[in-house]
């Protein structure tokens, strides 16, 4: 029996997909390549923006489809939208089965309960499952990958639908997390991102006392130790918590990547605080420059939503104020979207039109994508270290891999691997590339 898994959302959800991948080829399933070959369809969903949700929809019809022309076939939503929507989603005639994120474990037994031709649906939360004893499948470059080091979100930020879909925060045992990290270093990695909706808060309290409690800034220099032919990268790091310890180890550490990805999602106090942020601009602002100090090459990037519940024109203008003052390297840059459940969706009214949200939010991308274009010329005529991923996509002659700072460097190949680190000089850039040939 085969079974497809196809991902949406962000690198939890490819994690996840991984988990679910390992707990299943255990249970003897194998993985199909298309859609088309397999016995049983996984969707691992979003529920982040109204529009996760829509693409999610269009493909359940698209399963529907093979359905009708395929006795037998099992199409399960997992994720996100499964613990948002539980039983609405079995009403959708191409769901057989709807599994939340902390209830992988019990896959094999309730995909038999489908099999029976029973609808199955499982969204209990967890205050204790992270899946520490389990490493998932690994699809991915064979050079760079994902290790979950937490789970869920405490910070009930008001837009936000994370903490109800992915239940309370919860760190993962350090020890289960550097094995997994070795591991994946011994199987031939070179970069690990270790991933948490807020990684700033993570905490193993050790039975040797508290001197032995484990911070993120200690379990970031024990992967960084593992070798220093493994680099390390951390997502996501939350304003209100980002301490200087963490910059110290990346001080430190020449394998700790000089990158940190800082969402601010709005320049003005009165947005940040009603999106429940819990930071104001200028803590925000003390943050920047306490990163510029510690780690002066650092890469900033940052999250922004544009069009929030009553966000003025002076709100706005205030966004874009402080994309010029930071100058962040790159952004992923959102439009508001109302979600159902959230404290902004029961206490605010969601009032920008949806034509201003759209000129708001395109201001933004262009401001920012000038600022990331100037941000990358000063790359030009430079060397760096890059670590090579693959091959270009656009021309086979050319590879790609990533700076410390997460920068993306193409560059001729001249008989280089994936996996091997090389020095690159950059000639040219565009916004969100750099273009330069090996140096050494
Ligand atoms: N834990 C991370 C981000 C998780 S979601 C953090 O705290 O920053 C990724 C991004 O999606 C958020 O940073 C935010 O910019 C955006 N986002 C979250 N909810 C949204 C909503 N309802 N509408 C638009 N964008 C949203
Ligand atoms: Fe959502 Fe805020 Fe948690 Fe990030 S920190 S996942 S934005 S609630
Ligand atoms: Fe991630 Fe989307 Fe869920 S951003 S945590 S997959 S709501």
């Amino acid at each position: 029996m085969k079974v497809f898994i196809e991902t949406y959302g962000c690198q939890m959800n490819v994690y996840d997909s991984g988990l679910v991948m390992s707990i299943l080829k255990k249970d003897g399933w194998m993985q199909a390549e298309r859609l088309e070959d397999a016995d049983l369809i996984l969707i691992n969903t979003c529920s982040i923006r109204e529009n996760a949700e829509q693409r999610v929809f269009g493909r359940l019809d698209v399963c529907l489809q093979q359905k009708k022309q395929r006795e037998g076939l099992i199409v399960a939503v997992l994720g996100c939208m499964a613990q948002r929507m539980k039983d609405k989603l079995l009403e959708h005639p191409a769901v057989d089965l709807v599994v939340g994120p902390d209830s992988y474990r019990r896959m094999p037994a309730l995909i038999a309960g489908a099999i029976t031709g029973e609808p199955v649906l499982e969204t209990t939360l967890s205050h204790t499952e992270t899946y520490a004893d389990m490493e998932p499948v690994r699809d991915d470059n064979g050079v760079t990958t994902f290790v979950s080091i937490m789970r869920g979100c405490n910070n009930m930020c008001s837009y936000c639908i994370v903490p109800y879909v992915r239940g309370p925060e919860r760190s993962r045992d350090p020890e289960s997390i550097i094995r997994e990290c070795r591991n994946a270093f011994e199987a031939g990695y070179r970069e690990v991102t270790l991933l948490g909706q807020n990684v700033d808060s993570y905490y193993w309290t050790s039975d040797e006392g508290p001197d032995s409690d484990m911070t993120f800034a200690r379990l970031l220099e024990e992967v960084a130790q593992i070798s220093p032919l493994l680099r390390v990268r951390f997502s996501t790091s939350h304003p209100k918590d980002m301490s200087n310890a963490v910059l110290y180890s990346m001080a430190l550490y020449p394998n700790i990547c000089t990158h940190i990805h800082l969402p601010v999602q709005s320049g003005s106090d009165v947005m940040l605080e009603k999106m429940n942020r819990k930071y104001d601009r200028a803590r925000y602002m003390d943050r920047i420059q306490k990163i510029r100090e510690i780690v002066p090459d650092c890469s900033v990037t940052t999250d922004v939503i544009a069009g929030f519940c009553s966000e003025s024109l002076e709100d706005h203008n205030q966004t874009l104020d402080l994309l010029r003052e930071v100058r962040f390297d790159s952004a992923f840059m959102f439009q508001y979207s109302m979600r159902p459940g959230t404290r902004a969706h029961r206490r605010f009214v969601d009032d920008v039109p949806e034509k201003e949200k759209t000129r708001r939010l395109s201001e933004i991308i262009d401001l920012q994508t000038a600022i990331s274009l100037e941000r990358n010329r000063e790359h030009i005529g430079k060397s760096f270290e890059v670590l090579i991923e693959g091959v270009s996509k656009k021309n086979k002659d050319e590879l790609f891999g990533r700076t410390s700072g997460n920068k993306v460097c193409v560059f001729p190949a001249q008989g280089h691997r994936k996996g091997e680190y090389v020095k690159v000089t950059v000639d040219s850039c565009t916004s969100a590339t750099l273009i330069g040939h090996i140096s050494e």
